[in-house]
């Protein structure tokens, strides 16, 4: 039997899978571990189960001990992860695609029609009982159907946004350093679909949705130059990760005027938001919410409790990082 580390609460299924095979050692409070209690529960451990709010570094690595062989990730981002370091240490590093694609490109589509349609601010009017009255122009916002929404990262969640997209009468074109794999675009009509640089995107986009992964190349991506080649009508949606936005300049853009709005599920000090954009009515704001189903919270623990089980009995893994 090995010595399991769970840092914070999953979903039973995923516990229980890992219970029937080895000792367990699981954070249930409802609070969040502190960095000290994790450093000390993953002493000794031979894997640890993470969600992406433990940094797992040099720190990380050498309180658990040699004998750690495997860092099972519950969320499909892994920039918490030093990689490096964990190769370093023969460690392997897992993550859980695939379980959470749906229900992530429903909460990034969901942030789309919030803040294009002003559904936030609606609802903001109502639940402050703001005097309303059914008007021609009242709260006009801009339809979807024949507009143009670029994809930034065409992975797996950046495809099934394009799904949703293609379903409500939208073209789409995308960025990515490498062509889009075949099986992504498999059943989308191929006149909606297009590549196109990054500028271009930016610039032809009525929607811009970010679907990358964070990484060094990404931090930042979009900054004051990019929210300046977008169309003064065009919104951006962020579902992937906060600092792929410099918030500042974000901030800045949107009080010029530069941009018409934003909808973020993801921020760049999260949990902190930045406050000019509680300001704003043009803005949905969501608290990480991404992959918040009952169901897909439960696949994701079980795809990390299988990833630990597999390389405990040692088999490779089933979702390794690359
Ligand atoms: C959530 O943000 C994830 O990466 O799974």
């Amino acid at each position: 039997m090995a010595v399991v580390a769970v840092t914070n609460r999953i979903p039973a299924s995923g516990l229980e899978a890992l219970r029937a095979e080895h000792e367990v050692r699981a954070w249930e409070h409802e609070e969040c571990i502190s960095r000290d209690e994790c450093l000390r529960l993953i002493a000794g451990a031979d894997a640890v189960v993470t969600l992406l709010t433990e940094r797992v570094g040099e720190e990380f690595l050498a309180a658990a001990g040699p004998q750690l062989q495997v860092v099972a990730n519950v969320a499909v981002g892994y920039n918490n992860i030093d990689v490096e370091a964990c190769r370093a240490h023969g460690v392997i590093a897992t993550n859980t695609p695939k379980v959470l694609t749906e229900t992530t490109a429903d909460t990034a589509f969901g942030l789309m029609l919030m803040v294009t349609r002003r559904f936030g601010e609606g609802e903001r009017i109502i639940r402050s009982q703001t005097p309303w009255q059914w008007g021609m122009f009242y709260l006009l916002g801009m339809g979807l159907q024949g507009k143009t929404l670029g994809i930034v990262g065409m992975g797996q969640i950046g495809a099934a946004m394009a799904r949703r997209a293609i379903a409500f009468g939208m073209d789409i074109v995308y960025a990515d350093e490498h062509e889009a794999a075949v099986e992504l675009l498999a059943g989308m009509p191929s006149g909606s679909v297009r590549r196109a640089s990054f500028d271009e995107l930016l610039r032809v986009s009525d929607v811009v949705s970010l679907h990358c992964p964070y990484m060094p190349s990404t931090h930042h991506l979009m900054g004051a130059d990019q929210f300046a080649a977008m169309k003064r009508t065009a919104y951006i949606v962020n579902s992937a990760r906060g600092p792929i936005i410099d918030e500042e300049a974000l901030v800045a853009a949107l009080q010029s005027g530069q941009i018409a709005g934003a909808g973020l599920d993801v921020f760049e000090k999260e949990p902190a938001v930045h406050p000019g954009l509680l300001e704003m009515d043009n803005v949905v704001l969501l608290p990480h919410l991404g992959s918040a189903t009952t169901e897909t919270r439960a696949a994701m623990a079980e795809l990390a409790a299988a990833n630990v089980l597999a390389v405990l009995r040692g088999e490779a893994p089933l979702t390794p990082v690359t």
